[in-house]
């Protein structure tokens, strides 16, 4: 089973386009020693030619670009994207399906809440059925107190899915942004049915409920939101007025954060995926780095591969 990045950073990308913090500043400038990172999205593939992208980010037509395996290039009309699935129906993991439209009618797994958005709050689903069409697979996520339900997905042959409801946000224009629904937000269990090996992807995780915590405990690698070092980090930095917490996303260092959290695990590997611009993280030579070096946490980078 592989696991390609697509793309490694939050909403905005890296470097944001208007953002001149040290990170975004710096990395124009070359003082700071960072790699550009594409908005957060993964593709999937038992056999190489056959993939599943887990969010489709706005920069999804770069991504595939620097992707061969994802254009096998067999007819006048191809792809090698069998289907997309969604964690959420955020801007930066949603925009991209608007530009898959020359395509065949479109595979999409998602939870009924964030089907909802896309056909109301922000209707990419409703329009794209004035081109390509959609088919809507519903995916029924675990919620802390149920059962994970595995599901496959035709043409990913060997690989097993289930999603699991996490707490992160509505985005703001959901029409559940002040009444939360459990699968506005989900977390994703793949597992290799061959190996038995499983990763556990959640690129918006707010908090640790018991369910997550078992999901996170089962996998061998877990690749999972990394986007701010301390909740208030923005607000720090005077470029908004939202904590991490406010925008659904764990912090990392400190007591409760995710380093923390992912120091309790025995996986093999630990990855963090959506960064966001201003995380400290992105600077190669910082201290954050150096911490995150000595915890055995790795952060992902647009191109990488898994391997399970
Ligand atoms: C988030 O996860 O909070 C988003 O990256 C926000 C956005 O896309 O604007
Ligand atoms: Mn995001
Ligand atoms: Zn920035």
């Amino acid at each position: 089973m592989k696991i390609h990045i697509l793309g490694s950073a939050a909403g905005g990308g890296f470097p944001q386009w208007n953002c001149n913090c040290r990170n975004c500043d710096g990395i124009r400038k070359g003082t700071v020693r960072a790699v550009p990172r594409t908005q957060s999205s993964i593709a999937v593939s038992a056999d190489g030619m056959n993939w599943v992208i887990v969010n489709a980010s706005p920069d999804i037509l770069v991504q595939i670009r620097a992707t061969p395996a994802l254009q096998p290039g067999r007819a006048s009309r191809d792809t090698g994207i069998a289907a997309v699935m969604l964690m959420d129906a955020q801007i930066d993991h949603v925009a991209g399906l608007l530009m898959l439209r020359e395509g065949k009618r479109l595979p999409l797994y998602c939870t009924a809440s964030v089907w909802e958005d896309l056909n109301k709050g922000l209707p990419v689903a409703s329009v794209l059925m004035h081109y390509c069409g959609v088919q809507w697979h519903p995916v029924d996520a675990q919620d802390a107190a149920g059962s994970a339900r595995r599901f496959t997905i035709p043409d990913i042959e060997g690989i097993r899915f289930s999603a699991l409801a996490l707490k992160s946000k509505a985005p703001p224009y959901s029409p559940h942004r002040q009444c939360p629904q459990p699968d506005d937000n989900c977390g994703l269990l793949i597992e290799n049915m061959a190996t038995g090996r499983i990763l556990f992807y959640a690129p918006g995780l707010g908090e640790i409920e018991p369910h997550i915590e078992t999901a996170m405990r089962s996998a061998d690698c877990v690749l999972v939101d990394g986007t701010m070092w301390t909740d208030d980090e923005m607000i720090r930095m005077g470029l908004s007025g939202k904590t991490a917490a406010d925008m659904g996303h764990l912090h990392l260092s400190g007591p409760g954060g995710m380093i923390e959290v992912l120091d309790a695990l025995e996986s093999r590997r630990k990855i963090l995926i959506h960064i966001n611009n201003t995380n400290p993280i992105l600077d190669e030579d910082s201290a954050e780095r150096a911490t995150l070096a000595r915890h055995g946490i790795e952060v992902a980078c647009d191109g990488m591969e898994i391997n399970l």
